[in-house]
């Protein structure tokens, strides 16, 4: 395989299993923050993606896709199981999310993980051209900026945690966690989504390592790793150019009227997760309409939940309880040809996520914790009228930028309840108020700023986000 001078590794491929089936050379988004944020910036850009193939098994013939090509990583059954089933998403994952879920800590996951990690560093090193810049993604790979170090010294490395980085207590919990803290400081600058999460990575370089370290440096083996914070964001202009697009306005009328004209609509669009705060937000609605503040007549929500990590064994129960919970609020308050809740378990286009935003008199985003949420930026994208509600969870990433959204606590149901009727009673001057100055903040910081300002922070010339990423 031919050698890059930007490599992006990543958990997955941005390749869902039908664009695998037919071969298709498009990209087909998986739905998550990570792929969406790096489709929407590398679709034009000679880069090569390392990354897993799903469980589509179709590594050795794999397109291009665009100018992108794609590097896969073969994962058996057992090291799926280990790594990203175990280590990844029972360990990590809900300990990185305030153990929101109690995180499972079993020892023979962490030789999978580390031996799956050094594969994709591999992996790495080998498509990496000389002095290439290699950018490695999130709490999968934890450890493959030091692997890749060791491998290609050579190199610019980059690494960025999509998700929250917890406060030293949390991570103190974790067994391996001085094998984790120096994976990730094998990267010559350390990105987060917020500027805690770099303060909570000095005061744990400083407690486990002893090493010298501020918020935004930390001096480890005779080196400095750079620190900060770049909150991701989302490709503004596909959003806005869907908004306006007469096949997803005319969806939106159909919407409008299948879902009962004169009805407000309150939307909610996740993965099945546990950090979505999903069950939270179900309660405060079935006892809304159980204290009469709000009537099926005349509200309704939409709720969206693609499945996600079903194999995870926390997952499972997750879902069940969610239908059960939909089914109960359904049959309790719904009417015939009149459900107080429609669920939607499947994947949407970007055409007609657009719509579904534009339908939303109240965007309802309330994660227990969440490293950003893409989907709160979304909405306000697809807002191109400047109406339009967000309710957004104090713990979304999102709430440092978004600041003039109806900002909750999830984890109090009441403040919950107050927040949504706030929000579906606000006046059209308080929300226009709101929306285009949330509209603003991100028309100015999207997802090429993030690229361009991390590779900027990465090679301190601004060299590589200019020849990636062209001029500002
Ligand atoms: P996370 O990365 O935890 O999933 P984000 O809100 O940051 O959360 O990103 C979710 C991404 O997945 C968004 O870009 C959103 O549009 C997309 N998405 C969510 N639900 C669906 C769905 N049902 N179909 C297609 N894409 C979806
Ligand atoms: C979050 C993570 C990503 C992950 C995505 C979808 O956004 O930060 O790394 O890809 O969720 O999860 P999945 O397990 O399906 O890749």
């Amino acid at each position: 395989m031919r050698q890059s001078s930007l490599v992006v590794v990543a958990n997955r491929l941005p390749l869902d299993d039908s664009a695998a089936r037919d071969g298709a050379c498009e990209w087909r988004r998986s739905p998550g923050g990570l792929s969406g944020a790096l489709h929407a910036i590398l679709q034009q850009t000679p880069a090569t993606w390392v990354g897993w193939d799903g469980e589509i098994g179709l590594s050795s013939r794999l397109p291009a896709i665009g100018s992108v090509r794609l590097r896969p990583v073969a994962l058996t059954a057992d090291e799926q199981a280990g790594y990203y089933e175990g280590f990844a998403n029972s360990t990590l994952w809900p300990l990185y999310h305030d153990a929101v879920q109690q995180p499972v800590f079993q020892r023979e996951w962490w030789e999978t993980y580390r031996s799956v990690n050094q594969r994709f560093a591999e992996a790495a090193a080998e498509v990496a051209g000389k002095h290439a810049a290699v950018w490695v993604q999130d709490y999968h790979l934890q450890l493959v900026p030091r692997m890749l170090r060791e491998l290609r010294p050579d190199l610019l490395i980059g690494f960025f945690m999509h998700v929250p980085f917890p406060p030293p207590e949390l991570f103190m919990q974790l067994p391996r966690r001085v094998e984790l803290l120096r994976g990730m400081l094998g990267a010559d600058l350390v990105g987060f989504q917020r500027e805690q999460a770099a303060h909570n990575l000095a005061q744990l370089a400083q407690k486990l390592l002893g090493a010298d370290a501020t918020d935004d440096a930390i001096t480890i083996d005779g080196r400095t790793v750079r620190t900060g914070a770049f909150p991701v964001s989302i490709d503004v202009g596909e959003m806005r150019a869907l908004a306006t697009r007469p096949d997803v306005v005319a969806q939106v009328a159909q919407l409008r009227h299948d879902l009962g004209k004169s009805k407000r609509v309150l939307v909610s669009v996740d993965r099945l997760d546990y950090t979505k705060g999903i069950e939270h937000r179900l309660t405060a609605y079935r006892e809304l309409l159980r204290d009469g503040d709000l009537k099926v007549g005349d509200t309704v929500l939409v709720q969206v939940a693609v499945p996600s990590r079903e194999r995870v064994e926390s997952y499972r129960g997750l879902r069940d309880r969610i239908e059960g919970e939909v089914g109960r609020i359904n049959g309790e308050y719904g009417r015939v040809g009149e459900p107080a809740i429609h669920y939607l378990n499947q994947p949407f286009s970007r055409a007609q996520l657009a719509a579904l935003y534009q339908t939303a008199d109240v965007m309802v985003v309330t994660p227990l914790r969440d490293g950003m949420n893409l989907v709160a930026k979304e909405y306000v994208a697809a807002r191109e009228d400047g109406t339009g509600a967000l309710v957004l969870s104090e713990f979304a990433g999102a709430a440092a930028e978004l600041s003039q959204a109806f900002l909750v606590n999830p984890h109090d149901v009441d403040d919950l309840k107050q927040t949504l009727l706030r929000a579906l009673d606000a006046s059209p001057e308080d929300l226009s108020t709101r929306m285009n100055a949330m509209r603003q903040h991100i028309a100015e910081h999207d997802i090429l700023a993030w690229a361009r300002a991390y590779l900027t922070e990465l090679d301190h010339t601004g060299r590589l986000a200019r020849r990636f990423f062209g001029r500002p």
